[in-house]
């Protein structure tokens, strides 16, 4: 009898708690085409497989009325739960309490899964849906957020963080998701700022709304601070499932293996490249010509578009793609590129996944604006996470590879264990025009038929220089391939370097470029 009655107070508590900030509340929130934090876990995980832990948590703000009021969770759901039969961490801000604002408890909540996972060995997925430090809680609060970020830095690298932003991420909030792996925003639903339009109307005297200052298509387009943009909740989470298939649980191990499955045949590898050579044409038809099923799963899809980045399979293993896009500003590499590329670069070395890039650029882009906005320093981050990275690298050369371009897109040169080239593909300092312009540019201005030297000193140079047998003889290519035979050629690449083991000078860290 005692017993159950114990245990009816019991769901009697548990029930108060899971209603979060009460029916008005909640009916809020779902009138906004947002989920409840709990209902979000639940569409994440498994079925039935969420354990919910300090349910109990209260907060300890004693200011401004706080001391009489009760946050049921306070404001933040966490657990474990399983994705793919899976163990992962996870955490949600549940703004119909308090605006899921941050205070010292629920932010103690937040570390304390964040402990568990790093110890595990498990993914963390951190849902975010608040106002951001929570302002009667004071200097409490801004500890909490420190103690959040210093260990998404000690998480990095070592367990995949993804972040989904299902609501307002304001002011210290955005710093979490920014120090993580990978951050989903839902359009009309995500809003990422560091300073509000209030702020900014009173700073600044200027008007703007919340979605044109942070919404989901800013943060994925303009600033790039979020990966993937989806137009629900559902959507996202779709696609969060999706990327879980393509990376590990943790450092120490390699992704899983599905069964392997050759590209759909409409995908045809040597009819997408056209003849004529400042043609464009689209990378990922490329990408999807050589990978399992023709799955690729794009990164970053709409930010810094010259520049593709992605996971997919080969022979059934996940592979990191990166594929200069001649769709885009010809493929050039600049400012947003080269810290898109290397980020990616840095992701998939950190959780051993092989680096597969196809090169086709003209370099690096020219212009007052890029140099103003330091392409040197940012240009040398792609370098850096190129050089430094211990993954299996292959590098397979389409088109042009001219300059620092050529340099910078995994070449021999910054460690690629193999380097093809297909026969159409120009290695070179520049393209034969800028070149037979500068090293002819007498005989050119001297000659009797100016236009007709020009022409036949850039066909030279072309001959001479714009192909890929210079750089085979020097051994910086190592083989030239038939287009056809690529796949096979990344396939075999990929299993002679499985036992791939090199062993770099010990330091604390380097110093990337950031
Ligand atoms: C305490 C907060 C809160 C906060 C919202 N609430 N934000 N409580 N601290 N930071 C409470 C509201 O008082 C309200 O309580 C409930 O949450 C819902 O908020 P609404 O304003 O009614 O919701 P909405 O209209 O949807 O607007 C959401 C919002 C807005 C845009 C997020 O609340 C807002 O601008 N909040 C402040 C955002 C901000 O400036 N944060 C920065 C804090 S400083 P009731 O009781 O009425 O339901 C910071 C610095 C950290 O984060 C730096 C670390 C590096």
């Amino acid at each position: 009898m005692w017993l159950t009655e114990k245990i009816a107070e019991f769901f009697h508590m548990k029930e108060k708690v899971s209603i979060g900030g009460g029916t008005k509340a909640v009916e809020k929130q779902i009138a906004m085409g947002k989920m409840t934090a709990r209902d979000r876990i639940k569409a994440i995980l498994d079925p039935d497989s969420f354990h919910e832990y300090d349910m109990f948590v209260q907060h300890s703000g004693k200011d401004f009325g706080m001391d009489k009021k009760e946050l049921p969770a306070d404001g933040v759901i966490t657990g474990t739960g399983k994705m793919y039969g899976q163990p992962v961490g996870i955490f949600a801000q549940d703004f119909t309490v308090a605006g899921g604002s941050l205070g010292l408890m629920h932010a103690r909540k937040i570390t304390k899964i964040m402990d568990h996972s790093i110890k595990l060995g498990i993914p963390l997925i951190g849902i975010n849906d608040s106002g951001g430090a929570r302002i009667q809680e004071g200097v409490n609060s801004l500890a909490g957020y420190g103690e959040i970020f210093s260990r998404n830095t000690l998480a990095s690298g070592v367990i995949p963080q993804i972040s989904v932003v299902l609501g307002p991420c304001a002011g210290g909030a955005v710093y979490s998701p920014a120090l993580t792996d990978f951050v989903f925003v839902v359009d009309k639903i995500s809003k990422m700022f560091i300073t509000g339009p209030e702020v900014i109307k009173t700073v600044l005297g200027e008007e703007i709304s919340m979605e044109d200052l942070g919404g989901a298509k800013v943060q994925t387009e303009i600033s790039g601070n979020a990966h993937f943009f989806a137009n629900s909740e559902v959507e996202c989470f779709e696609q969060i499932k999706k990327l879980m298939t393509f990376i590990p649980w943790n450092n120490s191990r390699k992704a899983k293996a599905f069964p392997p499955k050759p590209p759909k045949p409409q995908y045809n590898i040597t009819s997408i490249i056209p003849q004529e050579p400042t043609k464009p044409y689209d990378v990922r038809d490329i990408i999807k010509s050589v990978c399992d099923d023709s799955d690729f799963f794009e990164v970053q899809e709409f930010f810094a578009a010259n520049i593709v980045i992605g996971f997919a399979r080969l022979n059934g293993e996940t592979i990191g793609v990166i594929g200069n896009q001649p769709l885009v500003l010809a493929g050039v590499l600049d400012v947003d590129s080269s810290d898109k590329a290397a980020r990616f670069i840095r992701f998939c070395d950190s959780f051993n996944i092989p680096l597969v890039t196809f090169v086709d650029l003209p370099g690096y882009l020219p212009g007052v604006d890029q140099e103003h906005s330091g392409v040197i320093r940012h240009g040398a981050k792609i370098l850096y996470a190129y050089s430094e990275a211990t993954v299996p690298k292959i590098t397979i050369i389409l088109r042009k590879a001219y300059g620092g371009g050529y340099i910078a897109m995994c070449s021999r040169h910054l460690g690629a264990d193999f380097v093809f080239a297909w026969p159409i593909a120009e290695i070179a300092v520049m393209g034969p025009q800028g070149a037979a312009n500068i090293i002819f540019r007498n005989e050119i201005a001297n000659s009797s038929d100016p236009e007709e030297t020009r022409k036949q000193k850039v066909e030279e140079y072309t001959e001479k220089f714009a192909n890929p047998y210079v750089a085979a003889a020097n051994g910086h290519v190592d083989a030239v391939i038939n287009p056809s035979e690529t796949r096979d050629y990344i396939i075999h690449s990929i299993e002679v370097s499985k036992e791939k083991n090199e062993i770099r000078p010990a330091k604390k860290h380097g110093i990337p470029p950031f």
